[in-house]
């Protein structure tokens, strides 16, 4: 097993306070979600895929279920590589499959977190003898260009990960991920789709207030990485649907008036009763939608799989000219 890293702690620190910055002195005030995942945070993410409102996570892996071995089949992949891997729990039955086919040599799990990222290419390691894993520690918006040749690849993006790009960004990232990628190679796109508002503000929204948790974690990070003295009970989680955009907004509602101090930056922050930080949006595609924005990127959808409800997609695309 390999580990190359590209984003130290140190150039994540760094990469918080220019975010924090830029998030906190902005109108209305923002924080970007890829700092949710310190160690508290992935395992509070961990628990959300379990949650009984949270369908994504068990409608993606009903259809890779349904469908990997016709994945496997169409593929013939020598290099399997997973954008935003996580615990690569799901990704799995892919690797099982290509197992099966034979093919398979190599798999580059690629994420933010170096603890998550070691343990578990560290455990695919031990389950695939045969496979070679080499695993990537950086960043999927800036690190695509060090993924590694290797024979034919196919690269994972699951979870509906796509979502939490806005726009523009999105589109920046499928052109380059496009550009990184040779012509006949594959792209495995995880998709949330748009469905009744009630069932999606549920999925961001549960009883049990994990999904709670996982959003106040963020000003929890900054207070131990910044030195923050953002007071959580002060802030509520909201989560709402936004039908012009199609997509789910996570925000936190100060509860009064207060400032908050953030040393690392020299700033203080002014927040007034009622205001709200946006933390997270989570795009919803549709079948339209989703062929169109890889068609513009330069990839051409093969194969769109849903599961048998109908709430989540899985599109195969392949780059072309
Ligand atoms: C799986 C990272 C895409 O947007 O649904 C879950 C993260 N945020 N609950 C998503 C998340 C709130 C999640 N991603």
């Amino acid at each position: 097993m390999k580990l190359d890293v590209y984003l130290t702690p140190d150039d994540l620190s760094e990469q918080l306070r220019t975010d924090a910055r830029e998030g906190l002195t902005s109108s209305p005030k923002w924080l970007p979600p890829k700092y949710f995942y310190d160690a508290y945070g992935s395992d509070l993410f961990e628990r959300i895929t379990q949650l009984p409102e949270y369908y994504p996570t068990r409608a993606e892996r009903a259809v890779l279920a349904e469908h990997a071995a016709d994945i496997a089949a169409e593929t013939g992949v020598k290099t399997l590589v997973e954008l935003g891997s996580g615990s690569s729990d799901k990704t799995r039955l892919l690797l099982d499959a290509m197992h099966d086919t034979g093919t398979l040599a190599q798999f580059v799990p690629l994420d933010v977190s170096e603890t998550a990222l070691r343990s578990a290419a560290k455990a695919i390691d031990g389950d695939y003898p045969d496979l070679e894993v080499h695993g990537i520690v950086g960043d999927f918006s800036h690190d695509l260009h060090r993924i590694p040749e290797g024979g034919r690849r196919m690269v994972v993006f699951l979870g509906g990960t796509i979502g939490n790009l806005p726009p523009v960004e999105r589109a920046a990232f499928l052109e380059e991920l496009r550009d990184v990628l040779h012509e006949g190679e594959w792209l495995l796109l995880g998709t949330d789709l748009v469905k009744d508002p009630q069932t999606l503000v549920a999925a961001y929204d549960d009883a049990a207030g994990v999904t709670a948790e996982f959003n106040l974690n963020v000003l929890r990070v900054l207070n131990r990485k910044l030195g923050a003295d953002f007071d959580l009970t002060a802030f509520e989680h909201v989560a709402l649907w936004d039908p012009k955009h199609n997509w789910i907004e996570m925000r936190l509602r100060a509860t009064r008036d207060m400032r908050v101090e953030v040393p690392a930056l020299e700033l203080d922050v002014d927040f007034k009763a009622g205001e709200e930080l946006r933390t997270e949006v989570s795009a919803k595609f549709d079948r339209v939608r989703v062929e169109a924005e890889l068609g513009r990127a330069g990839f051409k959808a093969a194969r769109w799989w849903t599961d048998p409800q109908g709430r989540f997609a899985v599109t195969l695309a392949r780059a072309v000219e």
